[in-house]
């Protein structure tokens, strides 16, 4: 077959190298890749929100089966118009993206159903969401209704705090992402995410992670798009799984036919585990970018069969292997980041992780030069090592980026903290 993955990141590189091992896959492309994924894929210079670009290259190319990583071109309806021109795709339709293209929009449908989540309102007028807000009192989360690449949401410790918020989105901090604000009671315990195959109410669940967001050790300061991440998550024991499963994923995937929206592609719940057990945070229509790079190392089973027979419709009987591993992900980034930061400086010492058992270096921020390694972006690589446990796979992935020279890169030291100290 001959496969097209859409995206440019660690994640997509973490679909291209499973992808690539798959038996059913004879020419892979990437669109438009990375440094690290032109290892495995043909990377070819498209946008991932070109859409007619897309379409065009696929049925050109004769590609057989399409699979779209981030969000943004799934919510511009990238899927509905490959599969329109006769194209396979994995990812759910520009309506049912919208759990992840509208806060609001999945709040309702959980209120509807009775699916576990924080007491919300939305507001299209920024007084009223100051009002709102003022008689809530703070802490209080104030976030964009639409997509801003997982940075619209404040988490408000005092009322000017979420007052800034609001005015900020009210200002277009965001554009039209933040034309819609969805207020939301602040919910407390400890964040994990969990991920499922959905084809209309079929569910096959995969496994869970745990990401940090912030930049800092100890995971303080500004948020980011992922500084590390590891799979399993102790806090999410069977029992808590088994939960989420029927309390959350089951009952939105029928939620989403009952309306019309049926949903087709990885569905990853965002979830607070608080004392009244699991309540979403949010949906997202995608794989986790970088719980990816540690869910896909874990699986035995070839990923590409799965990924089809999703989109066919056909995985009631189908059943993943996983490692009973633990894998974790270190995130380095470009210093600066996740404010400015420069590109274009070269990483050495890579070769020296192809050498080392069950360690990949997933690349992001980075293109090739003449066989070296460059960075072109923000987060540039993604270090994943496996282990017996948490603990094995953080000292692991630690000695793997202490063989990389890479002066104007930094990385978090504690990746995986709150798993380990709690075993
Ligand atoms: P979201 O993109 O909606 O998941 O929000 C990003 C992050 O903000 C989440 O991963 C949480 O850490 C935090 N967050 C979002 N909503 C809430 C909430 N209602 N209560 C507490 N924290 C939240
Ligand atoms: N790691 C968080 C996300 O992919 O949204």
């Amino acid at each position: 077959m001959k496969i097209l993955v859409v995206g440019s990141g660690g994640r997509e590189h973490a679909l291209c190298w499973a992808i690539a091992a798959s038996p059913l896959c004879d020419t892979l492309y990437c669109a438009p890749g990375n440094g690290g994924i032109s290892r495995e894929a043909v990377c070819v210079p498209i946008d991932p929100l070109d859409i007619d670009a897309l379409v065009n290259f696929a049925k050109s190319t004769g590609i057989d089966f399409v699979v779209v990583g981030p969000e943004a071109p799934l919510a511009a309806g990238l899927v509905d118009r490959l599969e329109a021109s006769g194209i396979a795709a994995f990812g759910p339709s520009a309506k049912a993206a919208q759990l992840e293209a509208s806060k609001g929009f999945a709040r309702d449908l959980c209120q509807r159903y009775g699916i576990p989540g924080p007491d919300y309102a939305r507001f299209t007028e920024p007084a009223a969401a100051l009002n709102y807000i003022r008689n809530r009192g703070a802490p209080i989360v104030v976030k964009a209704d639409g997509l801003a690449a997982g940075k619209g949401v404040t988490v408000a410790a005092s009322l000017a705090e979420a007052e800034a918020a609001v005015v900020a989105l009210a200002e277009g901090q965001f554009g039209q992402a933040g034309s819609e604000i969805v207020i939301e009671e602040l919910l407390r315990g400890e964040e994990a995410s969990f991920f499922a195959l959905v084809n209309g109410d079929t569910v096959l669940p995969l496994v869970g992670a745990q990401d940090h967001k912030a930049v800092g050790e100890g995971d303080i300061g500004p948020n980011t798009g992922g500084m590390g991440s590891y799979s399993p998550a102790p806090v999410l024991t069977e029992h808590l799984e088994q939960r989420i499963i029927e309390e959350i994923i089951v009952p939105v995937a029928r939620a989403m036919v009952e309306e019309g929206h049926s949903y087709k592609g990885v569905l990853y719940a965002g979830v607070m585990i608080g004392d009244e057990g699991p309540k979403v945070l949010e949906f997202n229509v995608r794989f986790g970018d970088p719980e990816c790079q540690v869910l896909l190392p874990r699986l035995m089973s070839d990923l590409l069969p799965a990924l089809i027979a999703t989109r066919d419709g056909e995985l009631a009987h189908f059943d993943l292997r996983w490692l009973p591993s633990a894998a974790l992900c270190v995130v380095m980034a470009a210093k600066g980041y996740p404010g400015d930061y420069e590109k274009g400086s070269e990483i050495k010492g890579l070769q020296k992780l192809d050498d080392m058992d069950d360690v990949i270096a997933f690349h992001a921020g980075t293109r090739l030069e003449e066989g070296k390694v460059i960075t072109a972006g923000g987060r540039v690589l993604g270090v994943t090592a496996l282990g017996g446990d948490v603990a094995e796979a953080q000292a692991r992935a630690y000695q793997a980026i202490d063989m990389l020279d890479w002066p104007s890169g930094f990385c978090r030291r504690d990746i995986g903290w709150r798993a380990i100290s709690s075993s």
